[in-house]
C-alpha cells in the first residue's frame, strides 16, 4: 500500500474538515454508478499521456491492466465501492484502487487532468450507454404494439375529440399513432447522442490541459467523434443532461397517455380491453377487483421524470462559467430518471402483447352515436351541396334522429328527404362502417388500406431500429440500478 494523502486536495489545508459537512459534500453514495464510465476514460487518458511521453509503454500497460482490474474485481461488490470510507467521489474511488494496484504511478494518472473534466467525460458516456439500449426498447415496445395492429386486423374502434366518440377508426390506426410517437422519441434519443458525443478529455480543470496532449487519441478510444471545441463549455455544459431528460420526459408523456387509455378502456364502462392477469394486481379488501395498477403507475412516472428535468433546470439557471460544485447535482436526477424510464420500457412491452381487445364490444361503440355523421355530410358533398350546408342538414337529420332515438342509417328516404333533395337510395352504402372509415382515403387516414400500408411502412421503420439498437443490452451498470 502505497503512502498519499486522504484527499485528492489537502495540501494547501492546516484545518481539518468539519465531519457533517465533509460527508454531506462527497458524491460517492451516488456516483460509484459511474464506475464503468470512469475507468474507461481514466484508461483513454492514460493512453493519452502515453503518447505525450508521461507514461512509458510499460507504465501505460501496467495502468491499464490494473484499470481493468479494478472493474472485474468490483463488478461484484459495488456496494464496497458506494461505502468505501475514503474515496471523495469515484474519481477519486479509482485513484485510490490504482495507487493501490500499481504504486505511486497511479498517482501520476491525474497529471494533466481535473476532475471537471472527468464528470463532464463520465456523465456524457453514462447518458450515451443508456440512450442506445433505450432505443432499443422503445423499438422492443413498437413491435408489440404493431403485433397488436396485426392482430386487430379491421377491427374497429370510436375514435374520441373531447374524449366524446367522433368517428370510428381501426384499432390497429390507433396502436399506429403511438407507434410513430415513438418513432419520433427514438429520434429525438439519436438526436441526443448527435450533440453529446463529443470528448471533453483534455479541457483541464476550466482552461485546457497543460501538457501538450493529443485529445483526439482519448476521444477515439471512447468513440466519440472529435474532442470539445471549447474547455470553458466542456467543463461547464449540461445541456446534454438536460436535453436528455427532457427526451425522457417526452417518452414518459407518451407512455402517460397510452397508461390513461388503456386504464379507461379496462373500466366497465368502455370495456374495450381485459388487462392481462400477469400485469395486474388485485384488492386487498373488494374482491373482485382487477386492478390496472401497471398502466396508472406508468401514467405517474412522468411526474418524477419531468422532477428530474425540471431540477436540472433550476440548478443550472443563471450557474456562471465554468465549473460549478452545483454541477454535482445533475448526478442523482439523471441515474433516477434513466432508471425509471428503462424500468417503465421494460413493463410496456410484454404488457402490450399481453392485452386482448374485445373487438365486439369495441365494434358496437361504433354502431351508436353518429360516427358516420362526417362521411354523412361528405355524401352530400359528392351530390354538389357546399359543406356549411351539409354539415346543417346533416346536423338537423341528426337532431330529429336524437328524438325518434334512432341512428342515420335506419331514417326512411322519406324522411331524409326532409332534410334535403340530394339524399338518393345510396345515401345508405355510403353511411356504412366500412364505408365510414374508406372514405378517410388519404395518407395518415383510416381507410383500410391506407392503414395496411402504413403498417408495413411502420413495421419497416421499426425494423431498423431493432437491427441498430435491438441487441445493445444494459449490462453491468443495470445490475448497479437494480441495487441503487
Ligand atoms: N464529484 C464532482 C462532481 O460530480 C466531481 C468534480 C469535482 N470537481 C471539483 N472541482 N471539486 O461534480
Amino acid at each position: 500500500m502505497t503512502e498519499q494523502p486522504a484527499k485528492m486536495w489537502s495540501g494547501r489545508f492546516r484545518a481539518a474538515p468539519d465531519p457533517f459537512f465533509d460527508q454531506w459534500q462527497r458524491s460517492i453514495s451516488f456516483d460509484w454508478l459511474l464506475l464503468w464510465e470512469e475507468l474507461a476514460a481514466s484508461r483513454a487518458h492514460a493512453l493519452a499521456l502515453s503518447a505525450a511521453g508521461v507514461f512509458t509503454a510499460d507504465e501505460c500497460d501496467r495502468i491499464v491492466r490494473a484499470l481493468k482490474a479494478i472493474g472485474t474485481d468490483y463488478s461484484t461488490k459495488l456496494d464496497q465501492v458506494r461505502d468505501d470510507p475514503q474515496a471523495e467521489d469515484i474519481h477519486h474511488f479509482v485513484e485510490l484502487r490504482l495507487t493501490e494496484a500499481v504504486g505511486p504511478l497511479g498517482l501520476k494518472l491525474h497529471t494533466g487532468r481535473s476532475r471537471n473534466e472527468q464528470i463532464a467525460t463520465d456523465l456524457r458516456l453514462y447518458i450515451r450507454n443508456r440512450i442506445e439500449p433505450l432505443v432499443g426498447q422503445l423499438a422492443e415496445w413498437a413491435q408489440a404494439l404493431l403485433a397488436q395492429a396485426k392482430t386487430a386486423g379491421d377491427a374497429v374502434m370510436p375514435a374520441y375529440t373531447h374524449l366524446q366518440r367522433a368517428e370510428p377508426v381501426l384499432v390497429a390506426h390507433w396502436l399506429l399513432a403511438y407507434v410513430e410517437m415513438l418513432l419520433r422519441d427514438a429520434s429525438r434519443l439519436e438526436d441526443c447522442i448527435a450533440r453529446l458525443n463529443y470528448c471533453p478529455l483534455g479541457s483541464g480543470a476550466v482552461a485546457g490541459a497543460t501538457l501538450p496532449i493529443d485529445r483526439s487519441i482519448a476521444a477515439r478510444e471512447l468513440n466519440f467523434i472529435a474532442p470539445t471545441a471549447n474547455s470553458m463549455d466542456a467543463t461547464s455544459g449540461r445541456d446534454f443532461v438536460l436535453e436528455y431528460l427532457q427526451v425522457l420526459t417526452q417518452i414518459a408523456l407518451h407512455a402517460s397517455r397510452f397508461g390513461e387509455e388503456i386504464t379507461l378502456f379496462a373500466t366497465a364502462e368502455f370495456g374495450f380491453v381485459d388487462l392481462p392477469e400477469a400485469f395486474s394486481t388485485g384488492s386487498s379488501a373488494m374482491p373482485q377487483k382487477k386492478n390496472p395498477d401497471l398502466t396508472e403507475l406508468v401514467r405517474a412516472k412522468v411526474g418524477r421524470i419531468h422532477g428530474a428535468a425540471e431540477t436540472v433546470t433550476l440548478l443550472l439557471k443563471g450557474l456562471p462559467l465554468a465549473y460549478n460544485k452545483d454541477l454535482q447535482e445533475t448526478q442523482e436526477p439523471v441515474f433516477a430518471a434513466s432508471a425509471e424510464a428503462h424500468k417503465m420500457m421494460r413493463v410496456l412491452a410484454p404488457f402490450t402483447s399481453a392485452l386482448v381487445f374485445r373487438t365486439a364490444r369495441m365494434r358496437a361503440a361504433c354502431a351508436t352515436g353518429f360516427l358516420n355523421a362526417m362521411a354523412a355530410a361528405t355524401y352530400l358533398v359528392h351530390k354538389g351541396v357546399p359543406f356549411r350546408k351539409a354539415h346543417e342538414k346533416i346536423g338537423n337529420a341528426v337532431r330529429y334522429c336524437l328524438d325518434k332515438g334512432c341512428e342515420l342509417g335506419d331514417l326512411s328516404l322519406d324522411e331524409l328527404r326532409q332534410f334535403g333533395d340530394e339524399f338518393a337510395d345510396d345515401f345508405f352504402a355510403a353511411v356504412t362502417l366500412e364505408a365510414t372509415l374508406d372514405c378517410h382515403d388519404v395518407i395518415g387516414g383510416t381507410a383500410r388500406h391506407r392503414v395496411r400500408e402504413a403498417l408495413a411502412a411502420a413495421e419497416q421503420r421499426v425494423q431498423a431500429l431493432v437491427d441498430r439498437y435491438g441487441s445493445v443490452t444494459l449490462d453491468q451498470p443495470e445490475a448497479a440500478h437494480a441495487r441503487a
